[in-house]
């Protein structure tokens, strides 16, 4: 593990999340972007000052159905109208790194819904962190809890369904030192996935407990067997020994972010899957490069388990970059890996209906300088409420068109990061375009594609996910310290910062609200950072602002504010990762406002504003990573001191943990 990590991030994150990713060499090792406009200069947010508005065109908006199950952030607003809503704030001061405790502004309160551990069947055993075993684990929630979502599932707004994604472990403050090596492994692979857990409460306005014994409770795991569609489905490039169909893949590992769909299934997105194989770096494959395969081996699973050794089973690695889907309702189905996705360090996807029905995904693939892409459904979705219709539905993800983005800057002298956007074909009528390329090779090399057809290098587009009011998409880059180092790509409109540590939100207007259009316009409505970094710009507002770096996840509330959640600002301005409201529209377009921060060494995931119904809910991820077992840096949410006993299920150190925020 490295001294350092890279752009002063914590080593941990970058070892166990990512294989130190930021330390290898970058995977696109293709020439500069296509790109037609000049070198930017770190724009002056002063600079900014009467430029022409942006973000205040109206269009056509995508009409949303209502998802298949109550959800209490119902898509009430209307373009271009939004109001402070009823989740009115003041906004905290920003908390510093070293701070442990969770800061909610005055007049709320928070509460941990589920932490790492607690138990959701009948039967599962208390949490113990010092006896952990993977049989323990499988019944408990996992650790690293990113994605979520609470989807209310019942009319009076009393019951729903949590789902969370369970990004990556994190050994040395999970387990006590001398534990068993084998069954250390079987437990973190029983700790990554997914988890799905009914919740409860009295009445709206009241917190939610989770239900420990749940009938739709139900843990994904790396043991878990996963189906696959689309054209790739049963691929050469798919089988191995263990599954010589290509069409049943054991478990899903990496989830990173996620979206919840109108038919009421989650997707989550396989990010960092490279680090987990093992491979002679010396004689990797052009693909296994791309892909970073073959310079990690962070967990040294093969020694459990072949089929983590490349070099022995070359395509187990290609069974594993997929957005895949799960129906939180029905805990016996079968979730689905979908090959017309495409195949990349996939953050999440989001979709959209389209106004002719189809189905519009947008993704970003979480690299130094990589796309963001578009799948658009063959198939349109049906929204008559009929069990056919959601039958229907499931199946929308296995068939459409994949492309990617090429952003195109009309200059500087406007003095706006903005221009148009055209999406790239990558298969068109579900088959190849790209030259050299069969239909298969596109989807399951896809960054190999897509480096052939010159999209925009971008800095780790992070989320991308559109916005239900206005029907724009919001693309949240969080930061890329190599852009214009020796041999890498410098500044380029979309990406106007060379060494970017603080990172920038991107806003695209599709064509006439089209989100099947080949063209779209966009412009930079954040430019993040504090009073200190060079450049910022806040989509135009000159008033002060909350200090902001490294957006990762975004969120929107029922009249359109744009949410960001961070990750990464202890290292990049010495303060508590948090999340913050953003108008982007009216004359408070671009005002930062910090609604809440996580305590030390975590990251603010999965936001979920329920404004209507006055609370948010966030994943705190990671709290306390760099600590050990006998030197912990986080007791958040427990709080038991390391000389105190803890009460049963109780924990000494730090525990990931989905927490609501309510008036309180
Ligand atoms: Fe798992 Fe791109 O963050
Ligand atoms: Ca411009
Ligand atoms: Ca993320």
């Amino acid at each position: 593990m490295a001294d350092l990590a890279h752009g002063n991030r914590s080593p941990v994150t970058c070892h166990l999340r990512c294989g130190d990713a930021c330390f290898q060499d970058v995977p696109n090792t293709t020439e500069t972007s296509y790109f037609r406009d000049i070198a930017a200069t770190a724009l002056s947010r002063r600079s900014i000052l009467g430029a022409a508005a942006v973000g205040t065109a109206t269009v056509a908006l995508s009409s949303q159905p209502a998802a298949a199950l109550f959800r209490s952030t119902a898509v009430t607003g209307k373009s271009g109208t939004p109001t402070a809503g009823s989740l009115s704030f003041t906004p905290i001061a920003p908390v510093a790194k070293t701070v442990d405790a969770f800061t909610v502004p005055t007049g709320y309160r928070w509460d941990p819904i589920i932490r790492w551990g607690d138990p959701i069947f009948d039967g599962a055993p208390v949490f113990d962190a010092a006896n952990q075993s993977a049989a323990a684990q499988g019944q408990q929630f996992g650790y690293n809890c990113d994605y979520l979502d609470i989807i209310v599932t019942d009319r009076k707004g009393t019951r729903a369904l949590l789902v969370a994604n369970h990004e990556y472990t994190n050994e040395g403050i999970m387990f006590p030192p001398g534990m068993d090596a084998a069954e250390l492994i079987r437990t973190a692979w029983a700790a990554h996935g997914l988890s799905v857990v009914e919740l409860r409460r009295k009445s709206t306005g009241s917190t939610w407990s989770y239900v420990p014994n749940g009938s739709r409770n139900r843990r994904i795991t790396l043991d878990t067997p996963f189906t696959v569609d689309g054209p790739a489905a049963g691929s050469e490039l798919l089988k191995t020994a263990a599954d010589p169909t290509g069409r049943r893949i054991l478990g899903t590992m990496n989830n990173c972010a996620g979206g919840t769909t109108p038919w009421g299934t989650v997707l989550s997105g396989e990010e960092n899957f490279n680090q987990y194989f093992y491979r002679d770096a010396l004689s990797a494959t052009p693909q296994e490069k791309r892909y970073g395969i073959g310079a990690q081996d962070t967990r040294n699973w093969r020694s459990v388990d072949e089929r983590w050794d490349a070099t022995k089973h070359p395509n187990e690695p290609n069974r594993f970059g997929w957005i895949v889907e799960i129906d939180p309702e029905d805990p016996k189905s079968t979730p689905v890996k979908h090959t017309a996705m495409g195949r990349f360090k996939h953050e999440g996807a989001n979709v959209i209906i389209n106004g002719d029905g189809k189905v519009v995904a947008y993704m970003g693939d979480d690299e130094r300088f990589d796309y963001v892409y578009r799948f658009v459904s063959r198939d349109a979705y049906r929204g008559g409420g009929k069990k056919s219709d959601r039958a229907h539905n499931l199946t929308l993800l296995a068939n459409g068109d994949l492309s990617v983005a090429r952003f195109t800057g009309d200059g500087l002298e406007d003095g706006v990061s903005d221009g148009t956007g055209e999406w790239i074909p990558l298969t068109a009528n579900g088959v190849s375009v790209v030259p050299g390329f069969t239909t298969e090779q596109v989807l399951v090399f896809t960054r190999l594609a897509a480096d052939a057809v010159q999209p925009t290098k971008m800095d780790r587009p992070e989320d991308v996910e559109p916005n239900y009011v206005n029907g724009f998409i919001y693309v949240a880059c969080t930061n890329n310290a190599d852009r214009g180092k020796v041999g890498k790509e410098g500044t380029t409109e979309p990406n106007p910062r060379n060494l970017n540590k603080d990172g920038h939100v991107v806003e695209i207007q599709p064509n006439g609200g089209d989100h099947t259009s080949s063209t779209f316009s966009w412009n930079l409505i954040l430019i993040c950072g504090d009073s200190a970094s060079a450049g910022t710009y806040f989509g135009g507002w000159t008033g002060p602002v909350s200090p902001i770096s490294c957006p990762d996840n975004v969120a929107f509330d029922s009249v359109g504010n744009l949410w960001v959640s961070t990750d990464g600002q202890p290292g990049t301005i010495g303060l508590n990762d948090g999340l913050f409201k953003v108008p982007v529209a009216g004359p408070e377009r671009g005002h930062v406002q910090q609604f809440l921060a996580v305590p030390t060494e975590a990251e603010t995931c999965g936001p979920v504003i329920h404004d209507q119904d006055g609370s948010v809910f966030v994943s705190v991820q990671h709290p306390g990573e760099n600590g050990s077992w006998a030197a912990q840096t986080s007791r958040f949410p427990d709080y038991v001191s390391a000389t105190g006993t803890a009460a049963p299920g109780d924990f000494a150190g730090p525990r990931p943990t989905v927490v609501q925020v309510t008036r309180g």
